[in-house]
């Protein structure tokens, strides 16, 4: 998931907009512009917690094949954590409700998520048959140091995201298609600073060689102009959107814009 002919347009709404009613605002427009979408598009879109059940439940929403996902799991189901939203309470919010983003840079960054952390994030939302978009990615430092270290940085990332699930790595099967890897340097990420597009790509095989071929989407500073230059490639399964995601012309580029398919 998505399918080989299928892109995935993730968007990932961080901590926005400030009010429910921006909130709906928002996704009305996006179910409105995903309604045009050409068949090989898939649209998710990743609301705050708050919003996700209010958004879930919207009747639009069932005539709609926009999918909905979560920024955030824990790792337990229910019990004395404060603060916390398990897998089966995502799970509860209905069919809509399929993906959820983990170990995002910015939670790695600002929030002190550790590898450890990531990895029983995946674990747990696998079990619960959630749809996994596991975030890797350098920073600035590491792709200084070069192609050979960077490849490392990342394969140590999803050696340990990854850690205990037979499935996504070499050799398993049973959880390969509610995996996706989101390859999203860090220094690309909300800077308008981008990945070329073919290390992009170098890096999606590389993603699909370690892992048993996940789908594996790009992500950071992507917009309506620049998406079609990752979603040409057939080993680029899809682009994760952050702050374009709020943008109603830029929803509309990235949903219905076309791109030639090279590679
Ligand atoms: P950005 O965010 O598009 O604002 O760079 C991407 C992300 O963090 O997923």
């Amino acid at each position: 998931m998505p399918n080989k002919e299928q892109k995935l347009i993730a968007f990932n709404w961080k901590e926005n907009p400030a009010t429910s009613r921006a909130a709906a605002r928002l996704f009305r427009d996006l179910l409105r512009l995903a309604a045009a979408a050409p068949k090989d598009r898939q649209v998710a879109a990743f609301p705050p917690f708050l919003y996700l059940s209010e958004l879930a439940r919207m009747p639009a929403v069932r005539r709609s094949a926009v999918m909905l996902g979560a920024q955030d799991v824990f790792w337990e189901s229910q019990g004395a954590y404060t603060g916390e939203i398990g897998p089966a309470m995502l799970q509860d919010l209905g069919k809509k409700m399929k993906f959820v983003i983990i170990g995002h840079s910015e939670r790695r960054r600002f929030l002190g998520e550790t590898d450890g952390m990531v990895n029983k994030k995946v674990r747990a939302a696998l079990a619960a048959g959630l749809r996994v978009i596991l975030c890797v990615g350098e920073p600035a430092e590491v792709r200084k140091q070069g192609t050979a270290a960077t490849r490392r940085y990342i394969k140590n990332q999803l050696k340990e995201g990854l850690k205990n699930i037979a499935a996504p790595l070499k050799n398993g099967i049973r959880h390969i298609d509610n995996m996706v890897v989101a390859y999203e340097p860090i220094w690309a990420i909300g800077t308008g600073r981008h990945c070329p597009p073919e290390d992009a790509l170098a890096m999606a095989r590389f993603i699909k060689q370690e892992t048993a071929d996940v789908a594996v989407l790009y992500g950071g500073s992507v917009d309506g102009n620049t998406a079609a230059s990752y979603l040409c490639y057939n080993d680029i399964n899809g682009v994760l959107v952050g702050g374009a995601s709020l943008r109603v012309q830029e929803i509309k580029k990235l949903i219905t814009k076309s791109h030639k398919k090279h590679g």
